[in-house]
């Protein structure tokens, strides 16, 4: 059979999107204020839940007839996924492939990091907020810093071409935590970047107010360290601003404050089958039953094209009448 020609996934103000961001469950093993509420959690049912095999079959479709070359893959908690590793050799057996990468809270990768790695991933981003236990639990609402720690230092070990640490900025809560977490990446030489706090949370607790800001950080990591000098950014539509600073760099992306919409590449998929525009987007395109009842290649791509067309300019936290998604931060995949 004759290959299609790829057409690229563009939308109405010509952005290109070559990077999916793929969640493969809603479920967490701890429970981020920011992101999930404490009890009583939707979580959708098993069958709702896309298979490897319908996983792997969008991301083909993607990869080979929209030029999408990276995929993330993320949850709510990927790593409690059963068997997430043969996901990772499915998908990186997708020829056009270029990045393959995970972003996780890291508290199961002492047990699957070489496993997740044997498998393919080739990049790996793990969250860590604080290096206290009571600052973890406040955020988290369940224990874990060392174990936390213990499998950022596995996947160190494990030689991925990049770990990378992501800290959620929040105010009230992460101000002290800044310039020991910035300490802790420079020891082990890893890219720390901070991100503004976002409308994200199911307790939609989110104020602006309580964003501690990239100018904020940047305040706190000056008193400490000094001089801090912005680098040059290489690739447009990576999020990070980078700063040098004393012994290696730091990372801030700044969300909410400077919103990066206009150089967006991204396209999510959700853990049970819906093609977002956009974390923020209010709508979405479902695909799991269009795929469980027989739609082909071709419809499911029209389907796909179409919801990137609507994708909005920006996000527009910062405009009245901002209404948050429907869905938090756990059940679209971070
Ligand atoms: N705002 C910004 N980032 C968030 N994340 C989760 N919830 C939010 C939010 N409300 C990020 C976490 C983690 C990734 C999975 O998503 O920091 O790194
Ligand atoms: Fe879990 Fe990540 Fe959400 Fe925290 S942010 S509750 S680790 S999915």
């Amino acid at each position: 059979m004759m290959p299609n020609p790829q057409t690229p996934l563009v939308d109405s103000l010509g952005r290109i999107h070559t990077s999916v961001r793929l969640s493969v469950t809603d479920r967490c093993n701890i429970r981020c204020f920011y992101c999930m509420p404490e009890t009583d959690i939707p979580f959708a049912p098993r069958e709702r839940i896309l298979t490897f095999e319908e996983i792997h079959r969008l991301a083909r479709l993607l990869i080979q007839q929209c030029g999408i070359r990276d995929l993330r893959i993320t949850g709510g908690e990927p790593l409690v996924r059963r068997q997430l590793n043969r996901l990772v050799s499915m998908l990186h057996e997708i020829d056009g492939l270029e990045d393959l990468s995970l972003t996780t809270n890291g508290i199961l990768l002492v047990d699957q990091a070489r496993d997740l790695r044997q498998a393919g991933l080739k990049r790996i981003n793990i969250s860590l907020d604080t290096l206290d236990e009571t600052v973890f639990r406040q955020i988290t609402r369940r224990e874990g810093v060392e174990r936390t720690i213990a499998g950022i230092d596995a996947a160190i070990a494990c030689g991925f071409d990049s770990v990378k640490l992501n800290a959620l900025a929040i105010r009230g809560i992460t101000e002290n935590e800044v310039v020991r977490l910035v300490a802790f990446a420079l020891e082990r030489s890893v890219m720390l970047r901070f991100i503004e706090f976002m409308p994200l949370d199911a307790d939609r607790a989110w104020e602006k107010q309580s964003v501690l800001t990239g100018d904020e950080l940047l305040g706190i990591l000056r008193n400490h360290f000094g001089k801090i000098e912005a680098a040059t950014r290489p690739d447009p539509s990576q999020p990070a601003e980078e700063f040098l600073i004393e012994g290696g760099k730091v990372g801030i992306i700044r969300s909410v404050t400077q919103p990066f919409c206009s150089a967006c590449n991204r396209i999510r998929i959700t853990a049970d089958g819906a093609v977002r525009n956009c974390l923020f987007a209010r709508g979405e395109t479902p695909l799991r039953e269009l795929m469980r009842s027989g739609a082909t290649d071709d419809e499911l791509l029209l389907e796909i094209r179409n919801c990137m067309l609507s994708k909005a300019p920006a996000h527009g936290i910062d405009r009245e009448g901002f209404v948050a998604p429907e869905r938090a931060m756990y059940a679209i995949g971070g």
